[in-house]
């Protein structure tokens, strides 16, 4: 594994930023050039990708015209620029999704376009709202975007942040050790243990990690064995340790075997 160096390219996320003066947002460096990592962060920033898909061909929302967005897209932006009982003006309103939006989110609207088609079918979108749903977006925001309560309560009881959106890094310690974060990963259901190690290393290595930390949560018949109660993959710089109620269930498992 690649030593850490306060010289190397750590994550942005983990480095501590000043303006410059020009009042421009700059990492921070001390006297000899080098990164200054950041104080422990309370959350994850959000992404600035938003993955919202376009409009299926077949979907009821589409309307035929050619510029129409998804009316998920425009309630993001509603969500963010907006409040319930705002007046939102779209003077370009096209197929009108922003008002179909607008009115969704209980705020008034005002649509104006050169085309008087463009007017009819929003004052028809108006009547009759649609708003099709995305498999991709929910999907994500189940699996992939947020963290579950389980991963959640695991992070805490470690003093962990949250890592969202990498399959190799579920969070950070609060702490860093030898001046390096130290990485986190939860196995997950459709994982083996080694290769949840495997994943944890490299991301790890990506954003310069020193030392590693992975929770079992499965029972899995090739990794039973746990020496002074550290589990074989352990190693000087990855710590494998059981979750809780993998140890409670084991537990439990062991008492019913023993009186049944
Ligand atoms: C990109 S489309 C808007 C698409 C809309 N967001 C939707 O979901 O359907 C731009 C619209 O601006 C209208 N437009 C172009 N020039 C205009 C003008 N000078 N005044 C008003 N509307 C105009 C066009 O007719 C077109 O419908």
């Amino acid at each position: 594994m690649t030593e850490y160096s306060p010289t190397t390219n750590i994550d942005q996320i983990l480095q501590s930023r000043s303006r410059n003066e020009n009042g421009k947002s700059a990492y921070s460096c001390d006297e000899e050039g080098n990164v200054i990592l950041a104080e422990a962060k309370k959350g994850v920033p959000l992404s600035d990708v938003w993955n919202i898909p376009f409009l299926n061909p077949k979907a009821r929302e589409r309307v035929g015209y050619p510029t129409q967005k998804p009316i998920l897209l425009m309630e993001r932006i509603l969500h963010i620029a907006s409040n319930e009982g705002d007046v939102v003006l779209d003077p370009f309103c096209g197929s009108g999704s922003m008002l179909v939006a607008a009115q969704m989110l209980k705020r008034y609207t005002i649509g104006i376009d050169i085309s008087a088609e463009a007017v009819e079918l929003s004052q028809k979108r108006l009547e009759n709202p649609i708003k099709s749903g995305s498999a991709v977006v929910d999907g994500n925001r189940d699996a992939f975007l947020v963290k579950s309560d389980y991963e959640r309560t695991i992070l805490q009881g470690l003093d962990a942040i949250p890592v969202e959106r990498n399959s190799g890094i579920d969070g950070f310690l609060r702490i860093y050790v030898e001046d390096a974060p130290v990485a986190v990963k939860i196995q997950k259901k459709y994982e083996s243990l080694e290769d949840a190690a495997h994943k944890l290393t490299n991301a790890a290595a990506a954003k310069h990690c020193k030392y590693m930390i992975l929770v079992r949560t499965l029972a899995d018949e090739k990794n039973t064995l746990f020496s002074h109660g550290f589990h074989s993959l352990s190693n000087d710089y990855l710590l494998v340790i059981d979750s809780f109620d993998f140890i409670l269930n084991r537990w439990l498992q062991d008492r019913t075997a023993i009186h049944s």
